[in-house]
């Protein structure tokens, strides 16, 4: 997409103040937190009286509405040429009578208006406005490489199914990696599972896209091999996280893998409480229940097994071995995968 100096500018000064509200404000929060002599609980309210928070808050919301701005004025500007790849290896499955949960459309996720189904142009803002959200350091998704890479059990897999696969950055790694598995993805999203079918056909990726709520996928009782998700649990409320895990020991086969890429509490008060008013700030409000929760007891509850959560550095190794992240001034996601299995 050739951009014009203004969309340049524009672009260029909402990823620089995420940046600076990451690398900067973010530390100096932190260190007038741990410094306050009146000490630092009850967590919320200690954090809440530093004079950095009003600019840390305020930033947070505000330089994400700008960037759906942005990104949306450039978007409208460069439309893309819908439907060019619609043919190829990839095949995209559309069911007409899906009814989406008003939980989902209730909200704009992400502060992206209209979220990622309402319109055509919605996975195309979702598509430039995931590059800088993640502060541009996942332009050419190594982070999603480095899920496949380091996350997945090495193994021979005859059906992978990606929960909530979006515009597919989650569900082609794994095409790549596992080229003689079927690989699913499955969506609520209309917009993006078209995304996702053009970009699998341009890449010569053989990949299912199919239409449907991960409550209730409507693939076979034991038919899947290793199951994922990539950033969707934390965008469920707890009924639909506890059906999702259901549904998943259902399609599972014995044995079959589950592993699911989010979020969890590292332990660190100041950081766990930024993630979580991330999540109020950030319209994901369910992210603070999913942090609050047991998770791998729902998973057990469900019919699931060996249920953890490991840390996963999105800029170093990936998959870490235990619940411990490496340390960073700046903010970032404390990322984790979700691990479980279906017993034999
Ligand atoms: C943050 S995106 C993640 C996309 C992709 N997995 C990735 O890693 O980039 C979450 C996706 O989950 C989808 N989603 C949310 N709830 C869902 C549900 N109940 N069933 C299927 N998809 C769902 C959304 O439409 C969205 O595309």
């Amino acid at each position: 997409m050739e951009l014009s100096l203004d969309e340049r500018g524009r672009i260029d000064f909402v990823l620089t103040l995420r940046r600076r509200w990451a690398d900067t404000v973010y530390p100096a929060l932190r260190a007038q937190y741990d410094a306050d002599p009146a000490g630092t609980e009850p967590v919320r309210e200690a954090v809440h009286r530093q004079p950095a928070y009003p600019w840390f808050a305020f930033l947070e919301r505000n330089a994400q509405k700008m960037l759906w701005r942005d990104v949306s004025d450039v978007v409208a500007a460069h439309p893309r040429d819908a439907g060019t790849e619609a043919s190829g290896p990839a095949t995209l499955e559309l069911d007409p009578n899906l009814e989406l949960p008003d939980w989902y459309t209730d909200w704009d996720i992400h502060v992206q208006p209209g979220g990622v189904w309402r319109n055509d142009a919605s996975a195309d803002v979702y598509e430039l406005g995931a590059k800088l959200v993640m502060l541009g350091v996942n332009d050419d998704y190594t982070f999603h490489r480095a899920f496949t890479e380091t996350a997945v059990p090495p193994g021979s897999y005859r059906r992978i199914v990606d929960l909530g696969c979006g515009f597919g950055k989650s569900t082609w790694p794994m095409k790549r990696a596992f080229p003689d598995a079927e690989v699913i993805g499955i969506d609520l999203a209309e917009p993006c599972l078209r995304m996702a079918r053009d970009r699998a056909n341009a890449a010569g990726l053989a990949i299912r896209f199919i239409q449907a709520d991960c409550q209730a996928t409507g693939l076979e009782a034991g038919s899947v091999d290793f199951l994922m998700s990539s950033m969707l649990i934390h965008e469920m409320p707890r009924p639909a996280l506890i059906a999702t895990l259901r549904e998943a020991a259902r399609i599972l086969a014995p044995g079959g893998k589950l592993r699911f890429l989010d979020f969890t509490t590292t332990g660190d008060a100041f950081r766990d409480l930024a993630m979580a008013e991330h999540g109020e700030r950030n319209n994901e409000p369910f992210m603070p229940g999913l942090l609050a929760a047991d998770v791998p007891a729902l998973c057990e509850a469900a019919g699931l097994a060996g249920a953890r959560w490991v840390a996963f550095d999105e800029r170093g190794g990936g998959r870490l071995p235990e619940r411990s992240w490496p340390k960073r001034a700046e903010w970032h996601f404390p990322w984790a995968v979700l691990e479980a299995e279906k017993p034999q």
